[in-house]
């Protein structure tokens, strides 16, 4: 079912490349143009470095998930071609490069082959949203991990995309346990996300859901997410027009898989109803709310989201 691992190819003809025009380089005798900038750069902070290792070291404070792994051992297991089609059969990518997911990764390149690959500018963005699922030195706590992973194996209860691993001591499973395990718990309190301010959801947020005015086609959020897994802002009770205490607390729950802490382009609460043209999501079956990112009420969220406890500005605009 898996293993293989057609999706690879793409990177395979991109390091040919920059292989052959090294050597072409050198044949042509052009050897220390090439090999002169790397070779230049290199050695002068190494040396510089190497009296003082260990003092360097110290000094950057706990190791943080580590790039150059990530991109060799966890993004492969992402782009991996199971051969099949669906929950649990699909590359994740395919699921997750899409708008209506959360972990969205960046589109793909194509090679002209047939094969496809990310730039290393677009792993690094890979990198920070996927590091977001992780927590530092414990794959056990990790979302990343845990949600493909088999319930019987201690995996978690909800994942749309399907179970991938049987269990943890499958090939994907380690080598993404590796990678976060390397990591030191308290490199995670330094970057820490910030905390999102429930009461300013529960008395100014909220209330965006029940105002129909600003939406293109006349519907509050409310008509339409008033239940399941985009219920965030659930159904009232006859005879009462706001969310109670708890009522908010799990509308919160359920809107906070569309909001990543420091991140309002990257939360789908702020990107899905926004227009396309200025960082929206493509599709949004809702419309749009938002017209652009200096939309007063946009800017609001995007304060909120950063952690911050914003003026509410909801109803007077
Ligand atoms: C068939 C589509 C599909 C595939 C394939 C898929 N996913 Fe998902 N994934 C989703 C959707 C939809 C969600 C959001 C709903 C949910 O949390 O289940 C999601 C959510 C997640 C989350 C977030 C869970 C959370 O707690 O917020 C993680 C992490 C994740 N997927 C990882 C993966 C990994 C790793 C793979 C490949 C091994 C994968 N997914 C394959 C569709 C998919
Ligand atoms: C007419 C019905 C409708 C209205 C009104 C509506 N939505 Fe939606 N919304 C949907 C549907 C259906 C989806 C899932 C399909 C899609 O992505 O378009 C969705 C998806 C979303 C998502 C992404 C959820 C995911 O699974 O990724 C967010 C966030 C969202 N809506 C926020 C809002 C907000 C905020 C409002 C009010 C400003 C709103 N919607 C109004 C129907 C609606």
């Amino acid at each position: 079912m898996r293993s293989r691992i057609d999706w690879n190819h793409g990177t395979l003809p991109a390091i040919g490349m920059a292989v052959l025009i090294a050597v072409s380089h050198v044949g042509t005798g052009e050897t220390r143009s090439v090999v002169t900038p790397t070779a230049g750069e290199l050695p002068v902070p190494l040396i510089a470095a190497h009296p003082s290792a260990a003092a360097a070291a110290a000094q950057q404070g706990p190791a943080a998930l580590d790039y150059g792994v990530y991109k060799e051992r966890v993004e492969p297991v992402l782009l991996r071609d199971r051969g099949g089609y669906g929950p649990g059969l699909s590359a994740c990518v395919t699921c997750h490069v899409q708008s209506g997911t959360p972990m969205r990764l960046q589109p793909l390149e194509e090679d002209g082959s047939g094969g496809v690959y990310w730039t290393d500018e677009q792993s690094r963005r890979n990198f920070d949203v996927v590091s977001a699922l992780v927590a530092p030195g414990e794959p056990e706590e990790s979302r990343l991990l845990m949600a493909p992973l088999e319930l019987s194996a201690g995996g978690s209860g909800f994942h749309v995309g399907g179970k991938f691993w049987e269990s943890r001591d499958e090939a994907d499973w380690q080598a993404m346990a590796a990678w976060v395990s390397a990591a030191d718990p308290r490199s995670a309190s330094a970057e820490a996300a910030p905390e999102v301010d429930f009461e300013f959801f529960r008395t100014c947020v909220q209330r965006i859901f029940q105002d129909r005015e600003q939406v293109a086609n006349r519907m509050e959020c409310a008509a339409c997410h008033g239940s399941g897994v985009r219920g965030f802002a659930q159904d009232l009770p006859e005879g009462r027009d706001f969310w109670n205490e708890q009522e908010s607390r799990q509308n919160f729950e359920l809107l906070s898989r569309f909001i990543e802490p420091g991140d309002p382009l990257g939360s789908r609460f702020l990107t899905h109803p926004l227009d396309s043209h200025d960082g929206g999501d493509n599709y949004h079956s809702g419309g749009r709310r938002w017209h652009s990112q200096d939309d007063p009420e946009w800017r609001m969220l995007a304060a909120w989201v950063n952690g911050d406890t914003p003026q509410c500005v909801v109803e007077d605009r």
